[in-house]
């Protein structure tokens, strides 16, 4: 069987990488409705047709089974549910129903679970870029050795805030100006370790979101204390991460699980200087890179340290997330 799609923010950074691989993955799509705001009358090409971008306002949704919002918090609040009624299921990408308990958040490899359960169309939530990528490792490893506590510090690539951001970064490069609009500092030549808006508790909303989405989707006692920063890379989030361990480990049984688990590359050879980076991992691709992996054992305790990275707009934190989301749904028959 073949469904009806939409997806709303299909001129945008995300909408455009849905658009390629929802065509190099050959969902069983019957026919697809791309919605926005600004872009509304732009035709985007799709499996050789030319697509009006309509007004997402002014749609009626009918018939549709699958909508993905690419768009935002705002559109996603105003106008997600308004789909649902009309029987589409919907994969929301922004953070706005993410920490809603009725509401799965799902990273398919992980906790595919969430979904079997569903019994008619709802918002499900897609997991914010840098949760998605620590949790394709963090999985294998808390099942067989039990994550006590995650300490955490990401470097953050400008794609993720936009098509805005990387003309912010391209325009003070260039023309070595200090102007900054989208960001609290200039982003050129900068580490900004501020992601997101300040909270109460002195920590970012970006940090926050690691610790409330590894306890949603993984496992509610894990300890997560993250430092989100913003660096000068134009696509791809890398982290350095460090946990301790409940179970004892040594650095060849994590590279051993790592190598079997789904959707993720080791990288790590330091006789060889083998280890990922954003430049050249990060370029339309699908899996989780790791590298770094080191363990040592600290009174008694085992501590593993990492580096990963994942292509936060094409990969692991955005389009592909959502894209499995459907290949899921529709391998469970969901719709
Ligand atoms: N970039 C990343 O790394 C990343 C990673 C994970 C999740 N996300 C999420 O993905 C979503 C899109 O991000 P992006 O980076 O692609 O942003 P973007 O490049 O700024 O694109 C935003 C898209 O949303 C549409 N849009 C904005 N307001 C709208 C409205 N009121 N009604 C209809 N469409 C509207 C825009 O269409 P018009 O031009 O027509 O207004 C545009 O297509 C966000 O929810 C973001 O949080 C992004």
């Amino acid at each position: 069987m073949n469904y009806n799609f939409a997806l709303v923010g299909a001129s945008g950074m995300v909408g455009k990488k849905l658009l390629s691989l929802l065509e190099k993955r050959a969902l069983p799509i019957n026919n697809l409705i791309l919605l926005g705001s600004k872009s509304a009358g732009q035709h985007i090409k799709f499996q050789g047709s030319s697509i009006e971008i309509l007004d997402l306002a002014s749609f009626i949704p009918e018939n549709i089974h699958i909508t993905i919002f690419a768009a935002g918090s705002d559109p996603a609040k105003e106008y997600a549910q308004k789909f649902v009624d009309a029987g589409s299921y919907v994969i929301d990408l922004s953070s706005y129903y993410r920490y809603q308990e009725s509401v799965p958040l799902v990273i398919p490899a992980v906790n595919e679970s969430s979904l079997a359960s569903l019994k008619q169309p709802c918002i499900i939530a897609n997991p914010n870029c840098s949760t998605a990528q620590l949790l394709m490792v963090l999985k294998p490893i808390h099942d067989m050795f039990c994550i006590k506590n995650i300490n955490i510090a990401t470097y953050q690539a400008v794609s993720g805030t936009g098509e805005a951001a990387l003309a912010e970064l391209d325009h003070q490069v260039q023309y070595n100006h200090q102007d900054h609009k989208i960001y609290p500092r200039p982003i050129a030549f900068n580490a900004i370790p501020q992601c997101d808006i300040f909270l109460e508790n002195f920590y970012t909303k970006e940090e926050m979101k690691l610790v409330w989405e590894t306890q949603k989707i993984l496992d509610k006692n894990i300890h997560v204390n993250a430092t989100c920063v913003r660096v000068p890379v134009r696509n791809g989030h890398s982290e350095a991460v460090f946990m301790r361990l409940n179970n004892p480990t040594t650095r060849e049984s994590i590279i051993e699980l790592l190598e079997g688990a789904p959707g993720v590359k080791v990288m790590d050879n330091p006789a060889l200087l083998e280890y990922p980076t954003p430049l050249e991992q990060c370029n339309d691709t699908e899996e989780v890179f790791v590298g770094r992996i080191r363990v040592e054992e600290i009174a008694d305790e085992y501590w593993a340290s990492m580096w990963i990275v994942a292509d936060n707009v094409y990969g692991r934190g955005a389009a592909l997330n959502a894209v499995e989301v459907i290949e899921s749904l529709i391998n469970l028959n969901k719709i």
